[in-house]
């Protein structure tokens, strides 16, 4: 090998020299279109209520559904998902169908506001349910309570024909269901929404990282755990095995929650889809970051900016993230 190949001649340094040298070399690009931010509209309030364990995040009325819409927009974000707090919760999650719920009229007022706002729904009856669970419970033979999957499909393709029929420009079941995708894939299009596309949370782990969102969407169960449907932390290859069962069966966007502990599994699924890949950075994710920066541990916008870049250097093209609003201010939006 030559002297020339190495230090002296060769100094990676150069590149680094000013803050315009960086950014053109800079590999991986972080914009406020690259950002989905998640909404929770509670029907029984008429002011915004603070959540604690998200700092900056409300539960928020319908009514201020149409100002957000609009500030996003002027942020730059292009996209949202909400999530619903009903009035009244029932054991097979029936106040999750109806037209009059938070989420439908958010959808509406949403959409009128700012039509140019993708607004995209959740779907999924555990903010619906009074166990807490994301389907109708069944009991087994040998005593144990679980999830009906055949049944809960149903609902849930219910619930996304409902979302569309508001107006919802994209629905996302998050419930880890068996062949949710193809039914609400074929419920949509029977029912005239071929253009309403479904995001699947595809690749959804069983997390303690979602502790906050079950205060904020006040869903927590109340007994046992999600692990009969969610997946478990320690498996990867299954990820890919979710993520080509949903491709089949006619997701058009895929999705990977949550984001940081799972790095290696976004990197994983863009190499094995060609669809785009949405990661969420989850409620824990977030609050984390603004706990440590409360401890003055940490700087709370460089952290998450870094945090967010790496999601995306991992493979994912859109990041749901309740950083959304600050991260677009400091990105000029
Ligand atoms: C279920 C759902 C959850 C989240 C999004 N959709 C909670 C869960 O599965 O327990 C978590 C989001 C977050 O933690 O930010 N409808």
């Amino acid at each position: 090998m030559s002297e020339a190949m190495g230090y002296p001649t060769i100094r990676p340094r150069r590149l680094r020299v000013s803050a315009s040298l960086r950014a053109i070399v800079r590999e991986t690009s972080l914009a406020p279109s690259d950002l989905v931010y998640p909404f929770f509209f509670h029907a029984g309030i008429s002011e915004p209520r603070p959540i604690k364990t998200m700092p900056g995040i409300f539960q928020l009325p319908v009514s201020a559904a149409a100002g957000q819409a609009k500030e996003l927009v002027a942020r730059g974000v292009r996209s949202a998902i909400l999530f619903g707090l009903p009035k009244t919760k029932d054991a097979t999650g029936s106040s999750g169908l109806d037209p009059e719920g938070p989420v439908p009229l958010a959808v509406k007022a949403m959409k009128a506001a700012a039509p140019e706002l993708i607004v995209m729904t959740d779907v999924c009856v555990d903010e619906y349910t009074d166990h807490g669970h994301c389907g109708i419970l069944r009991t087994r033979r040998d005593g144990q309570v679980e999830v009906d999957n055949d049944r809960t499909v149903e609902l849930l393709a219910q619930m996304a024909v409902m979302h569309a029929d508001a107006g919802a420009d994209i629905v996302a079941p998050s419930d880890m269901m068996d062949g949710r995708v193809g039914a609400i894939r074929h419920a949509l299009d029977g029912n005239g929404f071929e253009t309403t596309a479904v995001m699947s949370y595809a690749v959804k782990y069983a997390s303690a990282f979602y502790g906050p969102f079950r205060e904020a969407a006040d869903c927590a169960p109340k007994f046992g755990d999600r692990a009969g449907y969610q997946m478990d932390p320690g498996n990867a290859r299954e990820a890919l095995r979710e993520a080509a069962l949903d491709e089949a069966e006619g997701a058009d966007l895929l999705m990977v929650k949550p984001a940081l502990p799972y790095l290696d599994v976004v990197r994983d699924v863009r190499k094995a889809t060609n669809l785009p890949l949405a990661a969420y950075n989850v409620s824990g994710e977030y609050s984390m970051l603004c706990a440590a920066a409360a401890a003055g541990m940490i700087d709370l916008d460089r952290a998450m900016m870094e945090v967010l870049t790496s999601i995306r250097r991992a493979g994912a093209d859109l990041i749901l993230t309740y950083h959304a609003l600050r991260a677009a201010e400091l990105l000029g939006g």
